[in-house]
């Protein structure tokens, strides 16, 4: 057991504080890493307002990479020193989605199964929630062995921490669900941290066209940067026709794939209406659990053939997927470093969440 200086959200909505908390010597199966660097999302904010569930105290932070300090018996896929990436859950190995070869939709996943604590004053000994099963706002954490993935040890943490998830789940929406390839054009409805990952995971694996489409003209600007080569500003103009327009030149009736990066169904009827026939349609913007399928007619879902897919952490299999798009940020082809806007201390973590909807944040990364 150690102590560590940690970010924890004590109760719904308050501030989150810095405390002190006990980490266990890691049992079987689990592992200690020493964090690194770890990126602000938005799901700590909705963990510290109550959002996912009311398992107050929760540890938070959940996109980090670090060191190994120490593993606990029967764990021989790492060991103290090796540079991983964590990722929300460990898979089984042994499920039906394990067994058919598709680990990425694991029925059986799971974390470290020791708990970590508050240290200090009347809260002393109770157990911390982990978001996402991670709690990575802290100078160590306790996770399951499996959810640390090796990547080469010369990629900056702050950069390749974000695969963990929003860059990921991006990327992987793009690459994984949406299976974007050579030629083909895409369109990226909602240019956030995941739209804009969406718009980079596009061009890397060599999209013709990609059009950008926001309600922000500096989102659309940045959009730019990243490789996007249209933008759409859907306020002044209806998204639906620039995209059939821009994807139109050999007869398309819209782009080949088309992501949903809000969240909402309005928009979700564009990406819907904006495919070409036969195309595909990726949600990867998380609705709230009181969202609908927009009422669009059968008709139209028969007719248009095609598929729509929704896309949970990018589809991401992350002992493929870090090692190798750690590789190709190595190699100058995934410039991850173009989303970490800010870096800040364990200290400035509230005062990120307040930048979280500022448009010219796109990632603020604490650094351990
Ligand atoms: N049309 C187009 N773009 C829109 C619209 C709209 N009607 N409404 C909002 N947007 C844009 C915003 O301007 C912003 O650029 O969508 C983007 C959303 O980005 P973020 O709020 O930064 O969210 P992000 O982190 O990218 O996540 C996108 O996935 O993980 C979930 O909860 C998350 O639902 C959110 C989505
Ligand atoms: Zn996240
Ligand atoms: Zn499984």
């Amino acid at each position: 057991m150690q102590q560590v200086k940690a970010v924890v959200a004590l109760a719904k909505g308050e501030p989150v504080t810095l405390q002190t908390i006990n980490i266990p010597d890691p049992g079987p199966g689990e592992a200690v890493v020493k964090v690194q660097a770890c990126g602000v999302c938005h799901t700590d904010v909705h963990y510290r307002d109550g959002g996912i569930n009311d398992d107050f105290p929760f540890l938070l932070g959940h996109e980090a990479a670090g060191i190994v300090e120490a593993v606990g018996l029967g764990v021989t896929e790492i060991e103290p020193g090796d540079f991983v990436v964590l990722n929300w859950r460990a898979v089984c190995g042994n499920c039906r989605a394990c067994g058919r070869g598709e680990p990425q939709y694991c029925f059986n996943t799971h974390n470290a199964t020791q708990k970590m604590t508050l240290a200090d004053g009347e809260l002393a000994g109770t157990e911390l929630t982990p978001a996402l099963g991670i709690g990575a706002f802290a100078e160590k954490t306790l996770v399951a062995a499996g959810q640390c993935t090796k990547v080469d040890p010369r990629a900056r943490p702050a950069a390749v921490g974000l695969l963990g998830c929003g860059v990921m789940a991006g990327l992987g929406a793009a690459i994984n669900t949406g299976n974007v390839g050579r030629g083909k054009t895409v369109a990226v409805i909602g240019c956030g941290g995941v739209g804009m990952a969406a718009i980079a995971g596009s061009v890397l694996a060599g999209a013709s066209k990609v059009i950008a489409v926001d309600i922000d003209d500096r989102k659309l600007e940045r959009a730019r940067t990243f490789g996007a080569t249209h933008t759409v500003n859907s306020r002044q103009a209806d998204p639906v026709a620039a995209i059939k327009e821009i994807c139109g030149a050999n007869g398309a009736d819209g782009a080949d794939v088309v992501i949903e990066a809000v969240g909402r169904p309005e928009t979700y009827e564009q990406a819907f209406y904006a495919r070409d026939l036969a195309g595909t349609v990726v949600l990867v913007g998380v609705p709230t659990p009181e969202m609908k399928v927009p009422d669009l007619p059968l008709i139209d879902v028969f007719g248009r053939g095609g598929s729509l897919k929704s896309s949970w952490y990018g589809d991401c299999l992350p002992s493929r997927d870090f090692p190798m798009l750690t590789d190709l940020y190595l190699q100058g082809r995934l410039d991850l470093d173009a989303f970490v806007s800010e870096e800040i201390g364990i200290g400035d973590v509230e005062a990120a969440f307040t930048k979280i909807h500022d448009g010219d944040v796109l990632r603020s990364v604490v650094i351990l």
